[in-house]
């Protein structure tokens, strides 16, 4: 079926994430950071000899970080398959990921206890809609805390309805690069 021939409506609800996954160099490491510093709980360290559902062998560890609504940031150790650029911190532009709290003073808590932790950390990215700080854990993913602003919903609800034209308009601008790219690169044509 083409994406056009569905729509919003007819799908089945997606209640909200169970589990985010990333690699992490050292599960004793990656627990210290997702554990002491964050505060999470790690629910389940479980190890594994063969990749699940196959004959290949492969030792490997599943962590699970439990959040305050019961969903998961989830990483894999698997010593025989590291490469040097694995772990390297990358922009948030490429992947992050965003936890809230319910307070501002908890976003100034977090940001003490990661100075405090001997983290590097990017305060105070005032996007009017939410204040966020920003550090990176032991295996580079860029890791931020918000805080939703009292302009938060407002804010959204401004944006929300002017998505049919900014999606439109970046379309109409972009169209000619990705264009040019898939030309250039098949493969993603
Ligand atoms: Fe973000």
């Amino acid at each position: 079926m083409s994406p056009t021939a569905m729509t919003r409506a007819t799908a089945p609800k997606i209640l909200h994430t169970h589990h985010t996954a990333f690699r992490c160099f050292d599960a004793e490491e990656t627990r210290k950071f997702w554990e002491d510093v964050m505060g999470l709980e790690l629910a389940a360290a479980l190890s594994f000899d063969h990749i699940s559902g196959t004959n290949t062998k492969l030792d490997y560890m599943h962590l699970f970080f439990k959040l305050g609504d019961g969903n998961f940031i989830a990483f894999f150790d698997v010593p025989d398959h590291m490469r040097p650029d694995l772990f390297k911190r990358r922009s948030g532009l490429y992947h992050h990921i965003a936890m809230e709290v319910a307070t501002e003073a908890e976003l100034e808590a977090f940001e003490k206890r990661w100075r405090d932790a001997g983290l590097e950390v990017t305060s105070d990215l005032d996007h009017s809609f939410v204040r966020s700080i920003y550090t990176y854990d032991p295996n580079g993913v860029q890791t931020e805390i918000l805080w939703k602003s009292p302009q938060y919903k407002a804010i959204l609800t401004k944006a929300t309805a002017a998505v049919p034209k900014d999606m439109k308009d970046w379309t109409e601008k972009t169209r000619a690069k990705k264009d040019a790219y898939r030309k250039q690169h098949p493969a993603h044509a």
